[in-house]
């Protein structure tokens, strides 16, 4: 823990609570919070699959057919709600032909976007799609549109979902009958990058094709979704919505909380408080890019037909030292864990858009769940905020306002110290409060109106430090732990929220 963490920012003091205030009575019984925003990304990218999700039926490691016991039951925990998966760059140089059929037969490549690594192939279309029943959660398949062609994404889906015919019998003689059901197809991944380097032009033409051959097998229905922009590409979004906007049933945008593309990005574990408010600020800039991408969406597709899918987001750090550059495999703090709350709290207030999200990667990558190490595992800060998250899924947005101090940080930008979110599902409501400051506590007041709670119960995610991680063979540092701090008052809940806490309260 370096010393100067601990030493106060000078933020200025403030006398009166923060006040976070419940407008019961504007909630629109329409803006849903997609469960699917609690989405997932597994990408063929270092040891996100091999040896993160999957060890293979003969390894010492506990698995259930293949899939490590301890990282499936740790996924089933967060109820996960959708998976991408292969990628990422490596869905455009994807051949799922390669990925099917027994081992012994399944060609190898090279994994030219991630390290060079040989990929065997032995986790392919049904080890994903079998992976997914197993944890109950949709698929969400990434198509190679780049180095692909129309025929063989078509023949994919018709692979994956038809009831009859030369594709269902090819996948019957891979031991799998029934079909499985496919609801969102990604057209292609980055495809202004690694996924083409089209124009959005071109791209726009490219998507109508294919999407044209993607069919809707056996009472399967899919969801389609157009290769969107990065970060602050209006344009790309702009062009792609008017030439395909009315083919897709989705598009789109990655957003990564990063320094910058080129050099270092900085460590995942050694910063300092002005480095970490400045990572506050980034990833708070999701919010006006999404604005930005909806208002256009909103001139092409009035109706508001098409979902924003924010399919690749998170924190992206230097690699571990000693670590293969190309497999980005980092650590995770209690930073981590405050730009998860943020970020999902920013797509919890964008519901009528936001149907997807999905944090790159699940297991030994960027903003990951789960790390391993042989037959350890770790649960990350961040996997912590997914889990005490998990009330909001599926729950009506309650809309609040929030009183609080704002701090000045680098980059010209501006952050509220106290942030928060709050839903309502089953009678129930939940408010998760983030105190972003490293140093200060805060006394916060929930005015409640006329509407009355008889309980409240809490979680709490905090650490010693906000550079503290969990770490293979020690006990956890970060976790997710009961918060008996709430009173219920006259008219009002009140507490205590420690500096760099993140608490969930359930109301009811
Ligand atoms: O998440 C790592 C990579 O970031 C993905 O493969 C790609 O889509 C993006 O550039």
């Amino acid at each position: 823990m370096a010393a100067t963490l601990t030493a106060a920012m000078s933020v200025g003091s403030v006398s009166q609570a923060e006040t976070v205030t419940l407008k019961f009575d504007q909630i629109d019984s329409t803006a849903v919070i997609m469960p699917e925003i609690y989405g997932q990304f597994a990408e063929h990218l270092g040891a996100c699959i091999y040896g993160g999700l999957w060890v293979g039926p003969e390894s010492p490691i506990p698995n259930t057919s293949g899939y490590r016991n301890d990282v499936l039951q740790a996924l089933k925990d967060l109820k996960v709600p959708v998976m991408r998966w292969p990628g990422g760059c490596f869905a455009d140089e994807y051949h799922w032909r390669d990925g099917i059929g027994p081992l012994k037969d399944r060609p190898t490549q090279v994994n030219n976007n991630w390290g060079g690594t040989v990929e065997d192939n032995s986790f392919g279309t049904h080890e994903f799609f079998n992976l997914c029943e197993l944890l109950g959660c949709e698929p969400y398949l990434s198509g190679n549109v780049g180095s692909g062609t129309v025929q063989e994404l078509a023949q994919w889906v018709e692979y994956i979902t038809a009831a009859d015919g030369p594709m269902a019998r090819l996948r019957e003689a891979n031991g799998r009958k029934e079909p499985w059901k496919l609801k969102y197809l990604g057209v292609g991944n980055e495809s202004w990058g690694c996924g083409g380097n089209f124009t959005p032009a071109y791209y726009a033409d490219v998507y109508r094709r294919y999407q044209t051959y993607c069919r809707d097998f056996s009472g399967n229905r899919l969801y389609k979704i157009a290769s969107g922009a990065s970060d602050y590409d209006y344009k790309w979004t702009d062009v792609v919505m008017k030439g395909a906007g009315s083919k897709m049933n989705g598009i789109s945008l990655h957003y990564y909380t990063v320094t910058g593309w080129r050099g270092s990005k900085g460590s995942a574990t050694e910063f300092s408080p002005e480095d970490y408010y400045w990572t506050m600020g980034k990833c708070l800039e999701i919010e006006p890019v999404i604005e930005k991408h909806i208002a256009i969406m909103d001139k092409r597709d009035p109706k508001n037909r098409v979902g924003l899918m924010v399919d690749e987001w998170g924190t992206w750090w230097d690699v571990e030292p000693g670590t293969n550059p190309g497999h980005l495999y980092q650590q995770n703090t209690m930073r981590d864990a405050m730009v998860a709350a943020l970020s999902l709290n920013v797509f919890q207030r964008h519901t009528s858009r936001v149907k997807m999200a999905n944090i790159a990667q699940v297991a030994n990558v960027l903003q990951s769940m789960v790390l391993t190490r042989g037959d350890q595992m770790v649960l990350t800060p961040t996997y912590y905020v997914f889990k005490q998250y998990i009330p909001h899924q599926g729950a009506v947005v309650v809309p609040l306002e929030v009183e609080t101090e704002t701090m000045d940080v680098r980059g010209d930008r501006k952050v509220d110290l106290l942030q928060a979110t709050a839903s309502r599902k089953d009678g129930k409501t939940a408010v998760s409060l983030t105190n972003v400051s490293i140093d200060r506590d805060m006394d916060v007041e929930l005015p409640l109106g006329d509407f009355k709670v008889k309980t409240v119960e809490g979680s709490i995610i905090t650490a010693p430090t906000i550079d503290s991680y969990n770490d293979f063979g020690k006990a956890e540092t970060v976790t997710l732990k009961p918060f008996k701090g709430a009173r219920i008052g006259k008219g009002k809940v009140t507490l205590k929220l420690p500096a760099k806490s993140i608490v969930t309260l359930i109301m009811e």
